[in-house]
């Protein structure tokens, strides 16, 4: 059975297969991100317009497609994704209510377009998907979902959920390659 974790207000909160979050918990600081209707807790959200507007600058567009869930609406996606594609390929892809870091406030999925299928793996190769990995930490995100960590984080291939934790804790992550479970291993955080 997953842990409860005591911590869900921390910016750098663990939330993954084993560690999930308070029932009645929900962020008391969320705001609507720029040029959209997602929300993400306040820190994130003003971390995000930074990397929007620099993304901007640099001629690349960043559509934000899913911010701050609530547990019904995680419980939705979950149930549909089980629905369509079977429960195995939907714990590739989807968390189960109450073990997603989108009922923290703190991740958003981002895409170069507005419509159609605008999750897949074609935002790897997009100028947004590069963005994010090669500035994201600058603001304070992370590529939470890597191809070369699947077995350590538990989750597919994911180039589009990026994660606020910081720009500390971003940073230290950017340099040394590591995911937010290795992290929390190494420094018994
Ligand atoms: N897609 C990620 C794992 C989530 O549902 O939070
Ligand atoms: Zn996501």
């Amino acid at each position: 059975d997953p842990e409860i974790i005591s911590n869900p207000n921390e910016i750098t909160a663990l939330v993954n297969k084993t560690h999930q979050i308070p029932e009645d918990y929900i962020p008391n600081d969320l705001v609507e991100v720029i040029d959209s209707h997602q929300k993400l807790r306040k820190e994130a959200a003003l971390a995000y317009n930074e990397f929007y507007q620099a993304a901007k600058q640099k001629g690349i567009t960043c559509y934000a497609i899913s911010g701050y869930r609530t547990n019904e609406m995680q419980t939705l996606y979950w149930k549909r994704q089980v629905a369509i594609n079977g429960e195995e390929y939907a714990s590739q892809y989807s968390a189960y209510p109450l073990r997603s870091e989108h009922q923290l406030g703190l991740a958003i999925d981002v895409s170069y377009q507005l419509t159609g299928d605008r999750l897949t793996c074609k935002v790897a190769s997009s100028e947004i998907g590069k963005f994010i990995i090669s500035d994201g930490y600058k603001y304070g995100f992370i590529l939470r979902y890597p191809e070369d960590k699947i077995a350590i984080t538990n989750y597919g291939y994911e180039p589009w959920h990026m994660r606020y934790v910081g720009k500390e804790l971003a940073k230290k992550l950017y340099e040394s390659q590591m995911t937010l479970e290795e992290y929390v291993k190494e420094n018994h955080v």
